[in-house]
């Protein structure tokens, strides 16, 4: 009977285990940078990014200074576009935003399109709205960890739902 009942139990376990895994949601990083502010894409990438089926856990605008874009792109400071990166992600207002949906980077990046609108699939958001390698209207995590350093740069463990 004892046995019978552990069976069970495990099995009981194993099952839940599996439902967990299986309704594990993911997430990524996203900003509306300074040039589709300007331009007023916001709600239009928003709308875009609602009917991909990612769902807002965090969102904020705010307007980057030299020194925290700097900071968030450091992974690029030996790169010879990072002061004009620098320069573009401080010259005006963003909206900084956590997304969740399974699977949330790799969709929400081929939901953005390459880094360079002029080879970015049409459908895409920087087709749609991107004018230039710098000023490609968003940005998109590139891996589930850098989603989490990334939203953790904006957004207190508070902020996030
Ligand atoms: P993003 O996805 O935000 O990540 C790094 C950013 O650097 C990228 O989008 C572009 O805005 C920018 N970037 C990448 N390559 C170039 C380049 N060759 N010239 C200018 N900016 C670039």
């Amino acid at each position: 009977m004892n046995v019978q009942i552990s069976v069970m139990l495990n099995v009981i376990w194993y099952y839940l285990c599996a439902l967990k895994t299986t309704q594990m949601t993911n997430r990524t990083f996203t900003m509306i940078k300074p040039d589709a502010t300007k331009n007023g894409h916001t709600g239009g990438i928003l709308e875009m990014i609602n009917k991909a089926g990612f769902r807002i856990v965090a969102m904020k605008m705010t307007h980057l200074s030299k020194e925290k874009a700097g900071e968030f792109y450091a992974v690029h400071k030996e790169r010879p576009f990072y002061g004009e990166l620098v320069e573009f992600m401080s010259r005006g207002p963003i909206t900084a935003a956590i997304l969740e949906k399974d699977n949330a980077v790799e969709d929400f990046r081929n939901l953005i399109g390459a880094t360079n609108p002029a080879n970015a699939e049409e459908g895409t958001i920087r087709k749609k709205y991107a004018t230039s390698i710098g000023e490609n209207a968003v940005h998109g995590s590139d891996s589930d960890e850098n989603a989490t350093i990334e939203g953790d740069f904006f957004f207190s463990k508070l902020e996030q739902f």
